[in-house]
C-alpha cells in the first residue's frame, strides 16, 4: 500500500528495528509486466531493540506490490495492510518469512525499484526503492547477506556479490558482506562486457567488467582505467582494499541520478561512464573519472560502513565526495580542481543556503528523503571533512579514518561515531566543530586589518543569517588559512591556519618590516563568505603575486565581479585595473593554461543576481545579461592583439583527455569564444569542420551560438549525431542554453516537440529544461513564458517520475530575489503545480518549501 498521507519523519524519533536478519534469499522470475519475486528471510528478535510494542511490531515496507502469498515458518498467513506496508503477527523467537509478490518493471516510469530501460532490466533502490521490489524492512540499519537467483531469457543476468552458479536461463549470486537493502541491485539484458582485471595489494585477483548495450563497447576503455586508478588510489591513500572476486559496472540510459554504488554491481547513468574522444568533451572525461571513483570509494565509505538512518546521509556522501575530490586532484591538478569545486559550491550550495530550501548538512526532519540528495549534503558535507583534516593535520586524519574503519566495519553508524574516532586519536573535543552538521546557512566572515609597529592584526567577525527553522546561530569553528605578501611581491609569511572559534577574534603577525598584504582564506579553507575592504589595486597585486592559486584566481574573479556590478548598477566603464590584470594573466606562459582559462571566465548571471540582492539592489535579468555580453565585447577588443596567437599556441596534437591537454583546449576554446565576436565566427567555423574530437566540435559550436551564429553547424551536428543519444543531449542542451533571452522558452518549447524528445528519459528532459533554467535571462524573461513552460512540463513529468520532477522544481528556489511581477508569476505557477491532483509526495514537499519563503 502506498503511503498516501505524506508525513514528516524526525531524526529524534529513531528506534532500532525489532528484528535482525540472518539471511535473505531472493528469486526473480523476470517478466516485463509480471515479474515474480520470491523472498525467504530468516528473522530473529533483535536484543538491542527497545521492548516497546512499537519496537516489536513486525512491519515490512512495501509499495505498489501485488502480494500473491505469504508464509511464516511454512504456514500461510494474511498480513494486514497498513500505511506504507504490511503488518503480521509473528512468534517471539526466530522465524522464516516467505512471500511471493508480482511487480511490473515495464510500467515503472519512476525509475525506482525494478524497471526497464531500452529492453534491459535494472534497479535503483537508494534510498527507499527496495520496498517496490518486495516486502522488507527497507531501512539502512537492517543489514543482511543476500543470495539472489535471477531467472530470465536474457544473456546477461547480474546481481550483487560473487557469481555462484550459471545455467540455461538462470544465474545465482551470493554477497557475503552484510548490506542494507538500498545497496541491492539486479541487471538483466543483452549486454556486452569490456573486461579488465586488478590485483589487490594483498594479491587477490579481481575480475572487472563494464557492461554496455551493443554499439557502446568502444566507449568503455577510459572508465575501466579510471576504475583501476581508483582501486589503486584507495589502497595507497586510505589503505582500503576491494573485497569481492568481481566488480561490475553497468551503463543504463534511463537513470534519475549520476550513478549508484550497489555492492559489487555499480549502476551508472550512461552519461557518467561512456566516453570516447569523438563523443565526449574534456569535461565529460573529468566527470566520468570522478564519478567512477566516487562510486568505487563508497565500497568502504557507505557499504562496509553504512548509515544508521537517512539523516546520516552526509556520513557517506560528504566523505565520499571529499575522497573523490582528492583523487581527482591527485590525477589532475589540485589547484584547478579546487577552483572548480568552489565554483560549484557557490553556484549550488550557497544558492541553496540563501533560499527557502536551506537545511543543515544533517537535516533533522524530512518528508521525502530523495529531496535531500542535495548540494548541502554532498558538497558542504565534503567541505566539513576538508576542514576537519585541515584542523587536525594529515597524519591525525589518516589515523582517525583507520580507527573508524576498524571500529565500525559491518555497522550502520552516525556522525557521532565518525567524529568520536577523531576525538580519540587527537584528544580534541569536537563538540563545537560538530555544529557544522546541524547549523544551516553560509557564515559571513568580516575581516578588519590594523597595522602598528611591525605588527599586523587581523580581526574577524562571524555571523550566519537565519534559515528556515533556525533563527539563532552560534559561532562555528572556522579554519582560516592565511599568508602574507610583502610590498615587493615576496611571501613574508607562508600559509598558516588561524583557528577561529569565537564570534569575534583577532590574530596577530609580529616582527614584520613593512606592511604586507594579507592573503586570506587560501585554498578556500572554509565554506564561508569572506567580506573585507579591499581596493582594486590590492586585488591586482594579489592576482599578480599570491602564491596560493585559489586566492590568485579569487582576486581576478572579484575584479570581474565588481566590474560587472558597476556596469549593471550605473553603467560604469570597466576599469583598466581589471582589463590589464586579466591580460597579464592570460599571456603569462608560466601559468597553467587551465588556470588562465578559469581566470578569463566571467561570473555567471545567477551569481551576479545574488550579488545584487546582497547589495540591496533588485536584479534585472535582462540588464545582467546585457552587461555581461557588453563586457565580453570589451574584453575581446582589449585582448584583440593576443587572442589569435593564444588560439594558435594552445593547439594540442593528438587528443589525450589528461590535465595538460584539457587545460590547453579549455584556454583555446575560451579564447575562441571572444575571437568569434570579432571574426564573424570564421575561426570557430573552421574548427567545427576540422575537429576530430567532441571537445573542439562542441566548443566551436558553443562559441558560434554565443555569438548568435551557428545555424548551419547545428544542422550538420544533428545529422552527424542523430543516432547517438548522449551527443544528441548536447545538441538539445546547447540550443536552449545559448538562446537569446527572448528566444529561450520558444526554443525549448519547439525542441520539446522534436521527434527525438522524450519526457521519459531524465537526461533528455534535463537537456532541454535544465538548460532553460540555466539560461538565467531566458528563464526569468519578463513575459513569464519560461516559468509557464517549465511548470507545464513539471506537471506532466510528475505523474511519471516524481524524483526528477521534484529535483527540477528547485529552479524556482531563488524566486524571492526578483521584482514583484516576477514573484507573482512564479507564485502562480508554484500554486498551479501544488494544486495538481495526485501530485507526488516528492514534488509536494519541494514546492511547499519553496512557497513558504
Ligand atoms: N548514492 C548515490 C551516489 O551518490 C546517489 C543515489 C541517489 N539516489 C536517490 N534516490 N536520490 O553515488
Ligand atoms: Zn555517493
Amino acid at each position: 500500500m502506498k503511503d498516501a498521507a505524506p508525513h514528516t519523519i524526525y531524526l529524534k524519533d529513531y528506534t532500532p528495528f525489532g528484528y535482525r536478519i540472518d539471511g535473505v534469499e531472493l528469486t526473480f522470475k523476470l517478466h516485463q509486466t509480471a515479474t515474480r519475486v520470491l523472498s525467504k528471510i530468516a528473522f530473529a528478535p533483535n536484543p538491542e531493540a527497545p521492548d516497546t510494542t512499537d519496537g516489536k511490531r513486525f512491519f515490512l515496507h512495501g509499495e505498489e506490490l501485488n502480494l500473491i502469498s505469504a508464509k511464516i515458518d511454512g504456514v500461510p498467513v494474511t498480513p494486514r495492510d497498513v500505511a506504507g506496508g504490511i503488518e503480521v503477527d509473528v512468534p517471539d523467537a526466530p522465524f522464516v518469512w516467505e512471500a511471493e509478490v508480482e511487480i511490473s518493471p515495464e510500467t515503472n516510469t519512476a525509475l525506482e525499484g525494478l524497471y526497464m530501460s531500452n529492453g534491459m532490466y535494472c534497479t535503483q533502490c537508494e534510498a527507499e526503492g527496495f520496498r517496490k521490489i518486495t516486502y522488507y524492512p527497507d531501512r539502512p540499519d537492517v543489514m543482511a547477506t543476500f543470495t539472489v537467483r535471477v531467472e530470465g531469457d536474457l544473456p546477461v543476468l547480474l546481481s550483487n556479490g560473487n557469481p555462484v552458479e550459471r545455467g540455461e536461463g538462470f544465474a545465482v549470486w551470493h554477497d557475503p558482506w552484510p548490506k542494507p537493502s538500498y545497496l541491492f541491485a539486479l541487471v538483466a539484458g543483452d549486454l556486452i562486457n569490456h573486461p579488465g582485471a586488478f590485483t589487490t595489494k594483498s594479491g587477490k585477483e579481481v575480475e572487472l567488467n563494464i557492461w554496455v548495450r551493443p554499439g557502446d563497447e568502444g566507449k568503455c576503455a577510459f572508465g575501466m582505467q579510471a576504475l583501476k586508478d581508483s582501486m589503486k588510489w584507495d589502497e595507497d591513500t586510505y589503505g582500503r582494499e576491494y573485497d569481492l572476486d568481481i566488480f561490475n559496472i553497468v551503463a543504463v540510459d534511463d537513470f534519475n541520478m549520476g550513478a549508484m554504488e550497489n555492492k559489487g554491481l555499480n549502476i551508472f547513468n550512461s552519461s557518467c561512464v561512456l566516453a570516447s574522444k569523438e563523443t565526449s568533451t574534456d569535461a565529460n572525461f573529468e566527470r566520468i573519472e570522478g564519478i567512477i571513483a566516487h562510486e568505487y570509494f563508497h565500497n568502504w565509505t557507505g557499504n562496509r560502513i553504512t548509515c544508521r538512518d537517512w539523516f546520516q546521509l552526509c556520513l557517506k556522501e560528504g566523505l565520499t565526495v571529499y575522497r573523490d575530490q582528492m583523487f581527482s586532484g591527485d590525477m589532475r591538478s589540485h589547484a584547478v580542481k579546487r577552483i572548480e569545486e568552489v565554483l560549484t559550491l557557490r553556484a549550488r550550495q550557497f544558492r541553496e543556503d540563501n533560499g527557502p530550501l536551506a537545511h543543515p548538512v544533517r537535516p533533522e526532519s524530512f518528508v521525502e528523503i530523495n529531496n535531500f540528495y542535495t548540494a548541502t549534503v554532498y558538497e558542504k558535507g565534503a567541505e566539513i571533512i576538508g576542514m576537519l583534516r585541515r584542523l587536525i593535520g594529515d597524519e591525525a586524519y589518516r589515523k582517525g579514518c583507520d580507527l573508524y574503519f576498524e571500529r565500525h566495519d559491518g555497522q550502520a553508524v552516525t556522525i557521532e561515531d565518525w567524529l568520536a574516532s577523531f576525538e580519540e586519536v587527537t584528544g580534541r573535543d569536537l563538540a563545537q566543530f560538530k555544529q557544522w552538521y546541524s547549523q544551516a546557512g553560509t557564515p559571513r566572515l568580516k575581516m578588519e586589518e590594523s597595522w602598528e609597529d611591525g605588527t599586523l592584526t587581523l580581526t574577524f567577525n562571524q555571523t550566519t543569517p537565519p534559515t528556515p527553522g533556525q533563527n539563532e546561530k552560534n559561532p562555528q569553528v572556522i579554519p582560516i588559512a592565511a599568508g602574507l605578501i610583502g610590498p615587493n611581491g615576496d611571501e613574508v609569511v607562508p600559509t598558516t591556519v588561524l583557528e577561529m572559534t569565537e564570534a569575534t577574534q583577532s590574530f596577530t603577525f609580529e616582527g614584520l618590516g613593512a606592511r604586507p598584504v594579507a592573503s586570506v582564506l587560501r585554498d578556500f579553507s572554509a565554506p564561508v563568505i569572506l567580506e573585507r575592504e579591499i581596493d582594486n589595486d590590492t586585488r591586482a597585486f594579489l592576482l599578480a603575486h599570491d602564491t596560493d592559486p585559489f586566492q590568485k584566481w579569487e582576486m581576478g574573479r572579484a575584479l570581474a565581479k565588481d566590474t560587472l556590478i558597476a556596469m549593471i548598477v550605473d553603467g560604469t566603464e570597466p576599469s583598466h585595473a581589471y582589463l590589464d590584470a586579466i591580460k597579464s594573466v592570460l599571456v603569462d606562459d608560466s601559468l597553467d593554461p587551465a588556470f588562465r582559462a578559469l581566470s578569463l571566465g566571467l561570473p555567471s548571471q545567477d551569481d551576479l543576481a545574488q550579488t545584487l540582492v546582497d547589495a540591496g539592489v533588485s536584479p534585472d535579468p535582462q540588464r545582467i545579461y546585457e552587461a555581461r555580453e557588453q563586457l565580453r565585447h570589451i574584453l575581446a577588443d582589449h585582448l584583440q592583439d593576443v587572442l589569435p596567437e593564444l588560439y594558435q599556441e594552445n593547439e594540442t596534437g593528438a587528443f589525450v583527455p589528461d590535465a595538460e591537454g584539457s587545460g590547453k583546449r579549455s584556454l583555446r576554446l575560451t579564447v575562441l569564444g571572444l575571437l568569434s565576436l570579432q571574426d564573424s565566427g570564421a575561426t570557430a567555423k573552421a574548427l567545427f569542420k576540422r575537429a576530430d574530437n567532441m571537445t573542439e566540435q562542441a566548443g566551436a559550436l558553443q562559441a558560434l551560438l554565443s555569438a548568435g551564429l551557428g545555424a548551419e553547424e547545428l544542422q550538420a551536428f544533428e545529422s552527424q549525431w542523430k543516432d547517438d543519444r548522449l551527443v544528441m543531449d548536447k545538441w538539445f542542451m546547447m540550443q536552449v542554453a545559448f538562446a537569446a533571452p527572448e528566444k529561450a522558452s520558444e526554443v525549448a518549447q519547439h525542441l520539446s516537440q522534436h521527434p527525438a524528445f522524450t519526457i521519459k528519459n531524465p537526461n533528455r528532459f534535463r537537456a532541454v529544461f535544465g538548460a532553460l533554467t540555466a539560461n538565467h535571462a531566458g528563464f526569468h524573461h519578463a513575459s513569464g513564458a519560461a516559468y509557464r513552460l517549465l511548470a507545464d512540463h513539471l506537471i506532466a513529468l510528475d505523474a511519471l517520475n516524481p524524483q526528477t520532477t521534484a529535483r527540477m522544481s528547485g529552479a524556482f528556489e531563488t524566486w524571492k530575489r526578483y521584482d514583484a511581477d516576477r514573484q507573482a508569476m512564479i507564485r502562480a505557477e508554484l500554486e498551479r503545480i501544488l494544486a495538481t491532483p495526485n501530485l507526488s509526495r516528492d514534488t509536494t514537499e519541494m514546492v511547499s518549501r519553496i512557497l513558504s519563503a
